[in-house]
């Protein structure tokens, strides 16, 4: 086990590229399970995630080829069958329910683990259940994994409660092999959505409407394989914006979207940091003095919750009081307690937190609770006077790609060194 250590006050310039989307590739895997020939996924970002599924579709009977550099899957779902998968990998991510609806499509029958994955508070699937069943599915939770029944799926109307990324997704992918037409109101728009219904078109699939909120799928037979270019990561890329902000001179961020991120580059612009947007880069040269802001995350086009937490440390040397609600996971406030270890002058009401700035962060041992936790710590580093010791790094390594190595190429210093057996204990009880 490893820990990440940052000295702050390097300032970052430079050039970064940004790799494809995690949460579009966890849900481009699985998709794969569909069709009936070979699908190759390529601009894959090199996370542990996306490892974890391919050796997922290897248990089910898939044969899957990762070219050299890991940037590149071939996917062969030919001989595929539908395994049960109810303990093991499939716990380790969230994004293993994405099983339930390509296996459910393909086969007509899953059994998959409940989900785990970061701790958010709760993160019930039950919109997902309501479009399987909807779609004509007998679904029971036996014993931790959910068994998913149908004797052929039928095309419905679905109308989400909650919009929801992973329901959006899983109902597509139960019901584009379904007979007759599907249509799911009250869709989620992220642009994750548009790559997984990209992928699913190319394989054959009748999609209308993605990116809004009514989604129609007219089903058809048998899917194909093909070749599909991932999009940029924008979660990975508003990251490094945010890095660039908190101690940058100007840091040019490379395969980006920037629309994929203008409520993010809307609330730098009011803190006082310069941005430059081309086509498919963006320039971040922050101001002397950054402004405090309120945040509300909501969903998309609204402020992503997965930028929640790098933006936190930012603010903390903003001049003001910044406020920052988060009306998607009211709970997702695990990074405040490690903000405040390094000198964060941030209080908690209710589901928000309010950080009052500028001050100087002091490096100290902090530990990543979940993936984006783990963002704003690496944050705080980079900013913090001293040393920043970084635990739970298995978390950071499910969603962002080298990241030691591409904060060093900016000039930050950040290395990796292995814990000892009392701080990997410690680290465990803590
Ligand atoms: N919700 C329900 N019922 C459901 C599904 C969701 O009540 O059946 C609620 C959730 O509890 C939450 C809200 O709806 O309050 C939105 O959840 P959503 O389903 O959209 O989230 P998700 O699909 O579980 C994905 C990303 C998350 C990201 C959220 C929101 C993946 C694998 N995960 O989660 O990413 O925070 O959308 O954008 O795509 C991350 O990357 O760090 C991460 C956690």
């Amino acid at each position: 086990m490893q820990k990440m250590l940052v000295e702050g006050g390097h300032v970052l310039n430079g050039k970064v590229r940004i790799g494809g989307a995690k949460n579009s590739a966890v849900a481009l895997l699985p998709a794969a399970i569909l069709a009936d020939s070979e699908v190759i996924l390529e601009g894959l970002p090199g996370i542990s995630d996306v490892h974890t599924l391919a050796a997922l579709l290897e248990e089910i009977g898939g044969s899957v080829e990762l070219e050299p550099g890991n940037h590149a899957i071939h996917i062969h779902p030919e001989k595929m069958i539908s395994m049960p998968l109810p303990n093991g990998k499939v716990k380790k991510l969230r994004a293993s329910y994405y099983f339930m609806g390509a296996m459910l499509g393909k086969f007509n029958q899953a059994v998959i683990g409940l989900p785990g994955g970061c701790y958010l508070g709760p993160r019930p699937i039950d919109q997902h259940i309501k479009g399987f069943e909807a779609l004509g599915a007998e679904v029971t939770n036996e014993q931790g994994a959910i068994y998913l029944r149908a004797k052929e799926l039928r095309g419905a109307r679905i109308y989400l409660d909650v919009v929801s990324v992973g329901a959006t997704i899983n109902i597509m992918l139960a019901a584009v092999k379904a007979k007759g037409k599907t249509v799911i109101e009250n869709a989620a728009k992220e642009p994750e959505i548009i790559d997984v219904a990209t992928l699913l078109t190319s394989m054959g699939a009748n999609i209308k409407g993605v990116g809004t909120d009514v989604i129609r799928i007219e089903g058809v037979e048998s899917l194909h394989g093909c070749r599909h270019t991932i999009i940029p990561d924008r979660i990975e890329a508003g990251t490094y914006a945010i890095a660039a902000a908190a101690a940058g001179e100007e840091v040019i961020i490379d395969n980006v979207i920037p629309q994929h991120l203008e409520s993010l580059l809307a609330k730098l612009r009011e803190m006082g940091v310069t941005i430059e947007a081309g086509d498919e880069q963006l320039l971040i040269a922050p101001g002397k003095q950054l402004r405090s802001v309120d945040i509300k995350t909501l969903v998309y086009p609204g402020f992503p919750t997965d930028l929640q937490q790098p933006l936190t440390s930012l603010l903390t040397r903003a001049a003001g009081t910044g406020v920052i609600t988060d009306t998607i996971y009211s709970a997702r406030l695990k990074h405040i307690d490690e903000l405040r270890r390094m000198n964060g002058n941030i209080k908690i009401e209710g589901s928000s937190a309010i950080v009052s700035g500028p001050v100087r962060l002091q490096g100290a041992r902090v530990k990543a609770s979940d993936l984006r936790a783990g963002a704003a710590l690496v944050v705080a580093g980079l900013m913090a006077d001293g040393i920043t010791e970084i635990t739970g790094l298995d978390h950071i390594d499910r969603g962002y790609e080298d990241i030691t190595d591409k904060l060093t190429s900016l000039g930050a210093n950040v290395w990796r060194e292995e814990m000892t057996p009392q701080e990997i204990s410690q680290h465990q009880n803590s």
